[in-house]
């Protein structure tokens, strides 16, 4: 697959996205383990986790256990790998999703998501989503923080705009290096963050690519031209909204969810899905 950069780690250009393996529709752990193996057996080197993604109270990083055991017992090569894990959202038990952007919090979090990887420094470290309560810099201070104790290798945050990407940077010392936003054909409104992070040099992961969990399915019905492009090519529409992505810009590193091996192998074959000048017009446009 071909690599694009976090920082000055190369990974494969399409990531696994590890949310619907832990929560609501969750399967069964081997079909996860069976998941995540045919992503590392697809050049997968990125998977983004987070503690939030479980769904009681007392599975609290159901999804970094789950990542930390199948990586671990997978037979190949895995030394080039970059777990992506999240702290700031939590999951009280009852469907929702709470906030906590305190940095005591932060770092007790961090902790917590040290030891459930099993690393004694985690890959990347994103700041979930801004909590209104907190001033932005206090929390993005806890993680340069934690960047300089050396318990994470690198910082990143989500749910960010262009004004707070700034700011992370300047908090972190130049050291940002990604930014986890929603974007996909139907949610388009990061295209400010997308670009300042082409800008700045700065890796840009799309969450939810597809549209999410219970849309993702429905991609090819929901927009006429992603479908016209897949069959022209005779691929998915999944697969060319990924392609479209990878084709904006050199930052953009998509996480696409998976709980199934067909899908993960199937999102991986649009790292070289070539779209011609006007296909990316049209499905831009779209
Ligand atoms: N930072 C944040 O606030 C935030 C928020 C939401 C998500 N995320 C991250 O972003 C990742 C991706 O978002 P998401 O999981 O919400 O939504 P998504 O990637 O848009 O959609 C996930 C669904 O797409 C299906 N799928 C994947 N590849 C496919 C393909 N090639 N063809 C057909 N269907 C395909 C999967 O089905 P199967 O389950 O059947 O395999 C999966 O359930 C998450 O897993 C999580 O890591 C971050």
């Amino acid at each position: 697959m071909q690599a694009r950069s976090i920082g000055d780690v190369r990974v494969g250009a399409i990531g696994l996205g590890g949310m619907p393996m832990s929560i609501e529709g969750r399967p069964d752990e081997e079909r996860s383990v069976a998941t995540i193996h045919a992503a590392l057996d697809a050049g997968v080197t990125l998977i983004d986790t987070a503690d939030a993604y479980h769904l009681t109270a007392i599975d609290v990083g159901h999804n970094e256990t789950l990542i930390a055991r199948a990586v671990a017992g997978y037979g190949g090569d895995t030394s080039e790998v970059l777990i992506a894990t999240k702290g700031g959202h939590l999951r009280p038990g009852d469907g929702s999703w709470t906030q906590n952007g305190s940095p005591e919090y932060l770092k007790r979090a961090c902790d917590a998501s040290l030891k459930r990887l099993g690393v004694e420094a985690i890959g990347l470290y994103q700041f979930h989503r801004p909590d209104p309560t907190v001033p932005y810099a206090d929390s993005v201070g806890a993680i340069r923080d934690l960047l300089d104790a050396g318990k994470i290798r690198y910082a990143g945050i989500s749910n960010a705009n262009p004004e707070q990407i700034r700011l992370a940077n300047e908090i972190l010392g130049g050291r940002l290096v990604s930014v986890q936003n929603q974007f996909s054909p139907a949610f388009r409104s990061s295209e400010p963050e997308l670009e300042l992070c082409a800008e700045l040099g700065i890796a840009f992961l799309p969450w939810s690519p597809l549209g999410g969990i219970s849309n993702a399915g429905r991609l090819g019905s929901r927009f006429a031209a992603f479908q016209q492009v897949a069959q022209d090519h005779g691929v998915s529409p999944q697969q060319v909204c990924l392609a479209w992505m990878l084709a904006k810009a050199p930052v953009v590193i998509p996480i696409p969810g998976s709980s199934r091996p067909e899908t993960i192998r199937d999102s991986v074959a649009s790292a070289e899905l070539e779209l011609s000048a006007d296909e990316f017009s049209r499905l831009d446009a779209a």
